[in-house]
């Protein structure tokens, strides 16, 4: 393997293990319906270069004791991020299928005088759902879904704290441009000049 491959490989078994954790986690409705929406959408699930297998299913963790072989768990879907120190003000994402999703694998003081924590004061970087009124705080091994069609955002985050997470999203603006390189067979630069068409 190309150290490229090694990269990749690490991060498409990061974020199976995080899709099959979250749908083993959130609620029936929610894993269900984004199943559904993922299937409709026509998007294959997430594979590396150079893996012409196509089946779209197992991965392997590098574990300190040896490598571990989930040969026949779902890969991820096709969009997914790993973050660190995510923060964004308010905002509303369109997606094609009902939720996101994403996990918080590290929530850390780094820096106890940098931070400056007070009796019980947060350190930001929490989730915010302003239509909702709730705001889910951050902590390591929390699992969350949402309708981000509703506006939300995170508070700020103090300094000296060291946040990370992996996140799986089904964002419109992929979609379309998945379709779109589809429906002109992968041919980037006849899609690169249609769209230089479109815009003049
Ligand atoms: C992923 O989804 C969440 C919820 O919609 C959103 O806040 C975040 O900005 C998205 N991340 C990216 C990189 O699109």
């Amino acid at each position: 393997m190309t150290a490229r491959q090694e990269k990749d490989s690490c991060a498409l078994g990061i974020l199976a293990l995080s899709w099959n954790l979250l749908v083993a986690s959130l609620p029936a409705e929610v894993s269900a319906s984004c199943i559904k929406a993922i299937d409709g959408a026509g998007l294959p699930s997430m594979t590396i270069k150079g893996d012409g297998s196509g089946e779209y299913s197992g991965y392997t963790l590098d574990l300190p004791n040896g490598p571990l072989c989930f040969s026949t768990a779902k890969q991820a879907p096709s969009e997914g991020y790993m973050s660190q120190n995510y923060k964004s003000p308010i905002h509303t994402d369109q997606l094609y299928a009902p939720y996101a999703m994403n996990w918080v694998t590290l929530h850390s003081i780094m820096d106890p005088d940098q931070c400056q924590l007070h009796g019980d004061c947060s350190s930001g970087g929490n989730y915010v759902d302003v239509s909702l009124r709730v705001v889910v705080k951050c902590a390591t091994d929390t699992v969350m879904s949402m309708q981000p069609k509703f506006k939300h955002g995170t508070t700020l985050a103090r300094e000296g704290v060291c946040r990370q997470g992996t996140a799986i999203n089904f964002s419109r603006h992929i979609k379309k441009a998945f379709d779109k390189a589809i429906a002109i067979e992968g041919d980037v630069k006849a899609m690169v000049t249609q769209l230089v068409e479109e815009k003049k």
